[in-house]
């Protein structure tokens, strides 16, 4: 690998960044969903539905958890997380993986003043794979860049950049998705709508990108206006041909699309006083029910708050739950795939 500098890496264009982070079509650090092809995305669901299959058997089991029994994570988890924390470490132990954890920087050296840098280069030589999840943007695709020409080379997983992307989140989303349409034709031309804060939702955001891999796929965006989708999504949407619909209503549309993806007011990033706006409009009631399409599925990637109500869970196209427990069946074949030991695991018998 040629040897340039971050600013030189952080002009190019992000088709050459996502190169950068693969070798061999494997995936070396994976910090944006624009890294995930349909090849790599169908290889990766088939993984995670045979690391699936294994873990029903005690012998599956024991056989997955000596496959990287040699090898531990760091887990630096900066902002709050249940999901995506519990369901990495439940996948480093499912593939036999320890993993370590920094959760409160205050409890590690950045409290004495050492540079985050400095202390992901420490988690680096005592791991063998980072996960990391922080509140600032471009701080992971930095670190992903600089992890590669430090000793040892250690491979690091996105889990939540800021406001920017959730690129495994995106995953478990799509992956779920797959699942819910599988006697439906799969993931083709179906109509997906997107509701709450696209602006500042990560979770949205990834997911947007990874849906432009499927062919004739449509969305509705549905927001209030301060939070729509941005611009950068969209323009990636035109280029990739996805058409999509902006709106501020997403009534007219329930009963039109095949799948509706709630997500919650991000209001952690409001400036000053906690904006006092009803956004009551952006959630799923009892009462949508009946509107909605027989098969018509409802996700969230959780928390969730008024986004739906809870009576809604015990409704057959509520998929939320599944949706949570998909993560770990996915990162867990991410992880695989980036230890390349997923041949073992699809041949096992
Ligand atoms: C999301 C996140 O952290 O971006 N949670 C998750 O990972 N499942 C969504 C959210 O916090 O609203």
């Amino acid at each position: 690998m040629s040897k340039i500098s971050l600013d030189e890496f952080l002009s190019m264009r992000i088709s050459q960044r996502c190169q950068y982070f693969s070798e061999n079509n494997r995936l070396l650090a994976l910090v944006y969903a624009q890294q995930f092809d349909r090849p790599l995305l169908s290889n990766l669901f088939s993984l995670a539905d045979a690391i699936r299959r294994l873990s029903d058997s005690r012998d599956g089991r024991l056989f997955l958890r000596a496959l990287l029994a040699d090898r531990r994570a760091m887990l630096y988890f900066t902002q709050p997380s249940t999901r995506t924390f519990l369901s990495f470490a439940a996948a480093c132990h499912i593939l036999g993986m320890n993993s370590s954890n920094v959760r409160d920087s205050t409890t590690s050296s950045e409290i004495k003043g050492e540079s985050r840098e400095d202390s992901l280069r420490i988690f680096s030589l005592y791991h063998d794979l980072i996960i990391m999840r922080q509140p600032e943007g471009g701080f992971c695709e930095q670190i992903a860049f600089q992890m590669l020409s430090w000793p040892g080379r250690k491979p690091i997983i996105n889990a939540g950049a800021g406001m920017d992307q959730h690129p495994t989140q995106a995953l478990l989303d799509l992956y779920t998705l797959q699942r819910c349409f599988a006697d439906s034709g799969g993931l083709d031309h179906k109509r997906i709508m997107l509701v709450g804060d696209l602006k500042r939702g990560r979770t949205a955001r990834s997911l947007a990108y990874l849906l432009t891999n499927y062919s004739g796929v449509e969305l509705i965006l549905a927001a209030p206006e301060n939070l729509a989708m941005g611009e950068d999504i969209k323009e990636h949407l035109r280029e990739n041909s996805t058409p999509f619909i902006e709106t501020d209503n997403m009534q007219p549309y329930l009963s039109k699309v095949d799948a509706i993806y709630l997500t919650r007011i991000q209001d952690e990033w409001d400036q000053g006083a906690k904006t006092s706006m009803d956004y009551s409009r952006f959630g799923l009631r009892a009462e949508h029910l009946k509107s909605l399409k027989a098969d018509c599925f409802i996700l969230h990637p959780l928390p969730r708050r008024q986004e739906i109500e809870t009576s809604i869970d015990a409704d057959r196209r509520a998929v939320y739950f599944d949706q949570a427990q998909n993560g770990m069946w996915v990162r867990a074949a991410l992880i695989a795939h980036m230890f390349a030991v997923d041949e073992k695991i699809i041949s096992h018998r």
